[in-house]
This record gives C-alpha cells, structure tokens and sequence, in this order.
C-alpha cells in the first residue's frame, strides 16, 4: 500500500470525481480493446442509484479508480483502472478490498464483473477471490473491429 493513499468513495453524480476518474480512464484503457468508457456512459451510470464511484487519491492526483453498480444484493464491478505509471504497487488490489468491503456493508452477497479474456486484469480478480463462471464469446470489440471473448468471474462475499 503506498503511504498516504486515500480512498475517496462517491455514492452519487459528482461532475468533479467523474472528471477525475476520465482522465485515468482516458490514459489506462488500451484503446485496441474497446474496454473504455465515454464521460457521458460514466454520468449516465453514476445517474443511478446503487453506483459508487471510489478514487485512489494520493495528494491532489487521482491514480485510479474502481466503479461498481448494486441492485438489491448483487453488485457488478464495472470498471478498474489505475494510471500506467502506478501499477504493480497494490493500488488496483486495494480499490478491489474497498469495493468488496462496501458490498458487504451494504448486504451484497455476490459480486461479478465482465473481463476480457487476454486482459492481465484476471489474474488480478483470480487472486482477489473471483472465480470463473462462464465465457461470453466474442463480447469486446476492439478499435479495428476484431471481438474479444469476456470472462465473468464471480465472487459470493
Ligand atoms: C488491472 C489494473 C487495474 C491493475 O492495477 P495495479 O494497481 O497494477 O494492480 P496491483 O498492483 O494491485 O496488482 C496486484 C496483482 O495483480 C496482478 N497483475 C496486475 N496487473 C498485471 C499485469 N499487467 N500483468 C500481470 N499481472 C498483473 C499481479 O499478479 C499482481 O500481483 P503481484 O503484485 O503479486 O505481482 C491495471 O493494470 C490497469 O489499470 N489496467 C488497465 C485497465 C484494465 O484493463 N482494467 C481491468 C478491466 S476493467
């Protein structure tokens, strides 16, 4: 964990925190994939309630973000990312701890999300206690058109 790290959670449109997490959006995502999300898919989604949005703050810099979507007692993670030059110093580890403990928090039972298969990402999610439970052929379309195959992965809290 890096000294002096905040999770800052945001349960509700916040145009500033949005803000924040498009730009790590906007460098993290590998544009080949199509895995990224548009500023106004972020605001559409934080429009609903059961969204939170957590930001990994250090000082005033965002270096990652985790968005995640409940209804009733299951949630979705929908998005992790943490900026290129930060990675492998736990910070992506640490934004899945927070999610699954708000889950928890908040009654969840079960927690899922879609990856696509040849994202290094799994073995993250494998090591956080997500387990594999089925494939979606051909999910992902990256920027040259060519499909991706998602793994759902699942993890009962
Ligand atoms: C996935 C991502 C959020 C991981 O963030 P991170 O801060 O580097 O993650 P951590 O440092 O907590 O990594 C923990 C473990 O995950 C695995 N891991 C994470 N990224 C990896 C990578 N690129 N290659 C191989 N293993 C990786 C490692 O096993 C690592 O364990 P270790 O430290 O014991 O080696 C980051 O690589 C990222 O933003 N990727 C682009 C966006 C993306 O694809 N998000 C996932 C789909 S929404």
């Amino acid at each position: 964990m890096i000294s002096g790290l905040v999770l800052e959670r945001h349960d509700r449109s916040n145009a500033q925190a949005q803000s924040c997490a498009m730009k790590v959006m906007d460098r993290a995502f590998d544009p080949a994939f199509g895995e990224a999300w548009t500023a106004s898919q972020l605001a559409g989604i934080m429009a609903l309630q059961g969204t939170w949005l957590t930001l990994a703050k250090l000082d005033a810099a965002t270096l990652g973000f985790c968005l995640t979507r409940s209804i009733f007692d299951e949630a979705e993670l929908l998005l992790l990312a943490v900026d290129q030059g930060w990675r492998g110093r736990g910070i992506g580890s640490s934004l899945i701890r927070d999610c699954l403990t708000v889950a928890r928090g908040r009654g969840i039972k079960s927690v899922h999300l879609e990856v696509r298969a040849t994202n290094n990402a799994v073995q993250l999610y494998n090591k956080s206690g997500f387990n594999h439970v089925n494939t979606r052929r051909d999910y992902y379309r990256g920027a040259d058109g060519q499909l991706y195959d998602a793994m759902s992965l699942r993890l009962d809290l």
